[in-house]
């Protein structure tokens, strides 16, 4: 098996406390907060992390900002500095509401960019730099302008996991809480029968194989999911007789198979809150468990996962610093945001909808393609 264990290194942030000490008076102010999450960080852990948690909760007031974080932040800060938790579509409905003037994204470089997309006056933050992502970087807007010359008179169906340039270039976004649905709505508004879906190949695999529509994709995937495999899981079940599986649809489709439910984060956490598996496991990325967890103490939850590395990018003293300097803010061009905001907004404007859940039958999709 190539999962990884479940253990986040928290020694960078151990150093970095040495800036900011646990008093009586941090205490006071984080007590509460360390019961949520007492039994995912052991006790000198937090005495790291408590100083820049009431920090940031500190600031997060005086400079008028909130906290978006996205399921796959650490326990940390998805529990103890957070405004709103959520998946990608939540994060980006909840940037169009909120009312301060400054966006911390506290998740990868696209979700901040989406929030930009929808909230141009504000200033949108992000903590690092360094928080990419691997479908993302997949793909340009030059690529996707070739794509159009190749299928004239196709829409461009383009996941929120990519940059605004790309964005900038599609006819829709779609999230993988929402994808069937994007698909199945342009085709009938574009009265086609195929649709060009980037970057994704497995999202899109995944789509195809339960949609009637041609899916036209493009050779990208996410480098946590795609390392997910079939026999994972059949090991999982064997050494977990009665675990429920849930999985991610940027997962490869024979996973997809093997799992005994597909869907977005936001689907995931769904699913185990009502229907309180005994015992489950998430194939998807490592923080998701631990949040989960929290939440449904009495569920068991196996935990092999893989670490995200540019989720991973996110951390308290990142966030603090970010809160305290005003950095490092999303600046995109007027013309950009003005015409990815027309296919963010398509997304959008679609009536609300249960999240898509993925049942990939044995069928292998007929009607796929990948752009070469
Ligand atoms: P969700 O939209 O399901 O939260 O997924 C985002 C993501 O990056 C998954 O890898
Ligand atoms: Fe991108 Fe995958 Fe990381 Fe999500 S988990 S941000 S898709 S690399």
């Amino acid at each position: 098996m190539k999962f990884e264990t479940c253990e986040i290194d928290t020694s960078k942030s151990k150093i970095d406390a040495g800036l900011l000490l646990m008093d009586a008076g941090v205490k006071a102010e984080t007590d509460a907060l360390y019961e949520a999450v007492k039994h995912i960080i052991p006790y000198d852990e937090w005495v790291a992390h408590a100083p820049y948690i009431a920090a940031i909760n500190r600031m997060k007031h005086e400079k008028d900002a909130v906290i978006l974080a996205h399921n796959y932040m650490t326990a940390d800060i998805f529990n103890c500095i957070a405004d709103f938790r959520g998946d990608s579509l939540a994060l980006a409905r909840e940037a169009q509401k909120v009312p301060q003037q400054v966006i911390v994204q506290c998740g990868v470089n696209f979700m901040a960019e989406t929030s930009k997309i929808l909230c141009p006056e504000k200033t949108v933050l992000i903590p690092s730099l360094e928080a990419g992502c691997s479908l993302a970087a997949s793909i340009t807007g030059a690529d996707v302008a070739l794509i159009k010359q190749k299928y004239p008179g196709l829409p461009v169906v383009t996941y929120v996991n990519t940059t605004a340039d790309v964005k900038a270039e599609s006819d829709i976004c779609c999230t993988s809480s929402n994808a069937m649905q994007v698909v199945e709505h342009i085709a009938k508004e574009w009265g086609v029968k195929s649709v060009i879906m980037i970057p994704d190949e497995y999202l899109a695999r995944n789509v195809a194989a339960q949609t009637n529509i041609k899916i036209i994709a493009w050779k990208g995937a996410c480098e946590v999911h795609e390392r997910f495999e079939s026999k994972d899981i059949d090991e999982i079940r064997e050494a977990y007789p009665g675990v429920v599986v849930l999985a991610h649809p940027e997962c490869p489709n024979d996973v997809v198979r093997a799992s005994d439910f597909t869907g977005s984060t936001g689907a995931m956490i769904d699913y185990v809150k009502n229907k309180k598996p005994k015992k489950v496991v998430l194939i998807t990325e490592c923080s998701m468990s631990d949040n989960v967890a929290i939440q449904n103490p009495d569920v068991e939850f196996i935990r092999p996962c893989n670490l995200c590395p540019h989720m991973k990018q996110i951390s308290l003293k990142a966030i603090y610093e970010c809160l305290r300097d005003l950095k490092h803010e999303i600046v995109l061009p007027p013309e950009m945001i003005k015409k990815a905001r027309k296919s963010v907004d398509a997304m959008l404007n679609l009536p609300k909808m249960p999240a898509n859940i993925y049942k990939v039958s044995n069928k292998i999709p007929a009607d796929f393609e990948l752009v070469s």
